[in-house]
């Protein structure tokens, strides 16, 4: 199978390259990334030998690009993670989410019909769902209704992709997933975030009342679910992966604090994120059902050992913090 994987050079995207290349002998993976901030080479390091991988720097916009590379590399099926991530960057600066994710989406989609590719999965998230709640669970028939300009760019491009499907026959999967935690998560993202600023004595900044709800999920287990959507998703489907670890921030905080030995005094409470979702959950009974897919981690273990990741790995993260990033984190945190 020659598989192409966008955004390989990210979070998800480097722990499912190396899943791929570990787990799937017979498969060859070609990893197209523009390597924007959060793309980091370094993630992949150990693979840059290994003569079933290819890296490609390039922008999933580029339509020449792209359609040569499928064509080239005789792809027959897409992993399609690139894009900008990040819903605090979102609303400071929203261009660019419409860019790569809603035009670069486009892009590919339009390549994968002209050359035919067998599979193409359009890797989503849960917040193009919107907020809940105190009660219920998001499912794949709740209505869509997005918040930041991320979740809105992320919802534009999962339609464009279910469209593809059904105008032009396109075999797409579309996987909407919750929040992912584990080791290459770029320290922009609370877990991360937390767990560097903790090592430092730097303060924790808590949005508003800390009270807002995330269904975690291990990266690995993510990654599983995206081959299963790929290996045996229906075309045309949606389906969402969460691991029923509902926690509020707060309390991922004070976990973070107490596994490294330091003072809650760290915490400062500042500003809310403006349109803050205030709780989302997952129902994944469809992944479980129809792709016997089922999350292996379990969360207050795997934070531990993910907190254990970046205190080994202090070096990999003081070098992403050291360079371009030091100036978004001024501008986000500075005023709070
Ligand atoms: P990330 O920000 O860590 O990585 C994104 C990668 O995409 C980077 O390597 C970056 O260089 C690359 N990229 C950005 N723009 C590009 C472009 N125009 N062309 C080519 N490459 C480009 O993101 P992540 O957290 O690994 O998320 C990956 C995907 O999974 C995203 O589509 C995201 O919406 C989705 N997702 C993430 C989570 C989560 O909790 N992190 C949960 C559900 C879904
Ligand atoms: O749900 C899936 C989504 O999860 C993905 O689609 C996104 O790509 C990913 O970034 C993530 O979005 P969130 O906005 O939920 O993640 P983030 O880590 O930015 O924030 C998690 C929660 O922590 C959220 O309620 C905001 C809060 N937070 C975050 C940061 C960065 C803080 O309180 N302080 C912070 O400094």
């Amino acid at each position: 199978m020659n598989l192409l994987v966008t955004g390989g050079c990210g979070f998800i995207g480097s722990n499912l390259v190396r899943m791929v290349l570990a787990e799937r002998p017979g498969w060859r993976v070609v990893n197209l990334d523009k390597l924007t901030y959060a793309g980091n080479p370094e993630n992949l390091a150990d693979q840059a030998a290994n003569p079933r991988y290819r890296f490609v720097h390039g922008d999933v916009a580029d339509g020449p690009l792209v359609g040569e590379l499928l064509r080239q590399e005789r792809i027959e099926a897409v992993l399609h993670l690139a894009a900008e991530s990040h819903v605090d960057r979102s609303i400071l600066s929203a261009a660019v989410f419409i860019e790569t994710n809603v035009r670069g989406t486009q892009v590919l989609l339009e390549a994968a019909r002209e050359t035919g590719v067998g599979r193409f999965v359009h890797v989503s998230t849960d917040e193009v769902y919107g907020s809940l709640g105190p009660e219920g669970l998001f499912t794949e028939e709740t209505p869509l209704d997005p918040s930041s300009p991320y979740s809105a760019s992320k919802a534009g491009s999962d339609l464009l992709a279910l469209a593809y499907g059904r105008t032009f026959g396109v075999p797409v999967v579309v996987t909407r997933c919750s929040n992912n935690y584990g080791p290459y998560q770029f320290p922009e993202k609370l877990i991360p975030l937390m767990i560097a600023n903790a090592l430092r004595d730097l303060p924790l900044p808590v949005y508003g009342d800390g009270l807002n709800v995330r269904d975690w999920i291990h990266v690995e287990d993510h990654c599983r679910g995206l081959l299963a959507a790929l290996e045996r998703g229906r075309a045309g489907e949606v389906y969402n992966f969460g691991a029923a670890s509902e926690r509020r921030n707060l309390d991922i905080v004070r976990q973070v604090l107490e596994r490294l030995g330091k003072p809650e005094s760290l915490i400062r409470f500042v500003t809310d994120r403006p349109g803050h979702d205030r709780r989302y959950a997952i129902d994944a009974a469809k992944a479980r059902r129809e792709l016997s897919w089922a999350p292996a981690h379990r969360f207050e273990e795997a934070l531990a050992e993910t907190v254990r990741w970046y205190v080994a790995h202090r070096p990999w993260w003081e070098r992403i913090l050291s360079g371009a990033s030091r100036d978004y984190y001024d501008r986000q945190y500075g005023g709070r």
